[in-house]
């Protein structure tokens, strides 16, 4: 088995790699893992230091654009784990063009290598998430997205990630190819870089910093972790039908000031350290998914995520691998590439 993971060197990329590559997961005794990946700002090959000596990894540095490369990266792997995205919805609102450049046009570019070139059998997992449902207001708690909600994204990264979840819905309609959609909630765990909410919140912790809170700060996530939807990725890939949406949540609902209050506790800090700020313009209120599907249809379920254990133990990762997180925040791990690979 051919795993081809686009995005591989980000934060889920990563964890997804080594979990594929761990001698004893189930079902992918031997699989080979090849990463494609443009190693933009948040992908760091820290993140998969160590597995270089892996004969049954290789890293290739290059655009899920390039349709040349994918053709060639496609033509022999059995699955394609299409993660690969611009993925932070403040960045979005500053400039959406890199957004929709990677993740619609880049989405196109794999789908289409994969359709002209991808081996025999092969299937497609497009790495959606829940954003592209839009928001759910705070008012009626028993709301949850489904399968069946329509999209609405609200955020310029939504838009793009739903121009990839329609185009990944029109390849498998129009050319009978096997894919299928994943469509998660927030993740958290090691190696997410600290521009996402709990690694900022954490790292600044850690560093005697305040931290931002958007707004009022009772909007809210439903909390997974990132090992939980690595699974539920690898479960897709085994045991989903061609052509269908999966929903993946913790049903893990907290609000920011929850979350916020959480972390200041784990830390040791105080509540001076919160700095009330501007809100996210077109900040979604509530996300909250109903994962009832991938539970009955494919017997996933999370097993990792159980709060607040499992946030004390990624805090404590952050703690312990502060070396991690300060060369990102310095942009040392920017030098990691030409190290081991020489340009
Ligand atoms: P990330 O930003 O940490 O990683 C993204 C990776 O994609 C990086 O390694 C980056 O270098 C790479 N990349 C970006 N543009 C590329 C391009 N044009 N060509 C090749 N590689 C490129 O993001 P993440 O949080 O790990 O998210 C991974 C995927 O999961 C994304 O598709 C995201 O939309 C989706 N997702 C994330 C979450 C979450 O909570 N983080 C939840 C649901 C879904
Ligand atoms: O729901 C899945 C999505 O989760 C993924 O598709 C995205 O790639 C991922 O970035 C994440 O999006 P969010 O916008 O929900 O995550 P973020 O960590 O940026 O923010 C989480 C919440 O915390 C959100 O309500 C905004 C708030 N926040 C965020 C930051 C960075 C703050 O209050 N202060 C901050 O500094």
């Amino acid at each position: 088995m051919k795993i081809l993971v686009t995005g591989g060197a980000g934060f889920i990329g990563s964890n997804f790699v080594r979990r594929t590559l761990q001698d004893a997961y189930p079902g992918l005794e031997g699989a080979e893992v090849v990463v494609l990946d443009a190693l933009t700002y948040s992908g760091n090959l820290e993140n998969l230091a160590g597995l270089e000596s892996n004969p049954r990894y290789r890293f290739v540095k290059g655009d899920v654009c390039d349709g040349p490369l994918m053709e060639r990266l496609v033509a022999d792997a059995d699955a394609v784990i299409h993660m690969a995205a611009e993925s932070h919805v403040d960045r979005s609102i500053l400039d959406s063009r890199p957004f929709i450049v990677a993740n619609a046009l880049g989405t196109q570019t794999v789908l289409d290598a994969a359709r002209r070139k991808g081996k025999k059998g092969q299937r497609f997992v497009y790495v959606s998430t829940d954003e592209v449902y839009g928001s759910l207001p705070l008012e009626n708690p028993d709301l949850k997205f489904t399968e069946d909600t329509p999209l609405a994204a609200n955020s310029p990264y939504a838009a793009s990630k739903a121009a990839g979840d329609l185009l990944a819905r029109a390849y498998h309609h129009t050319f009978q190819m096997d894919v299928l959609t994943t469509r998660c909630s927030n993740n958290f765990g090691p190696y997410q870089f600290p521009e996402k909410v709990i690694p900022l919140f954490v790292t600044n912790l850690l560093e005697g910093q305040q931290v931002p809170l958007y707004g009022d700060g009772k909007n809210v996530r439903d909390w997974l972790h990132v090992d939980d939807h690595c699974e539920a990725v690898l479960t897709v890939l085994e045991k989903g039908r061609a052509g269908e949406v999966y929903n993946v949540g913790g049903n893990n609902e907290r609000s920011n000031l929850e979350l916020t209050h959480s972390i200041l506790e784990l830390t040791g800090s105080g509540n001076d350290k919160i700095k009330y700020v501007a809100d996210r313009p077109g900040h979604d209120r509530r996300y909250a998914i109903d994962a009832t599907k991938i539970e009955r249809q494919l017997g996933w379920r999370p097993t990792r995520s159980a709060w607040p254990g499992a946030l004390k133990q990624t805090i404590d990762w952050y703690r312990d691998n502060t070396e991690w997180w300060k060369r990102v925040k310095s942009g040392a791990y920017r030098e990691y590439y030409a190290r081991q690979y020489g340009a």
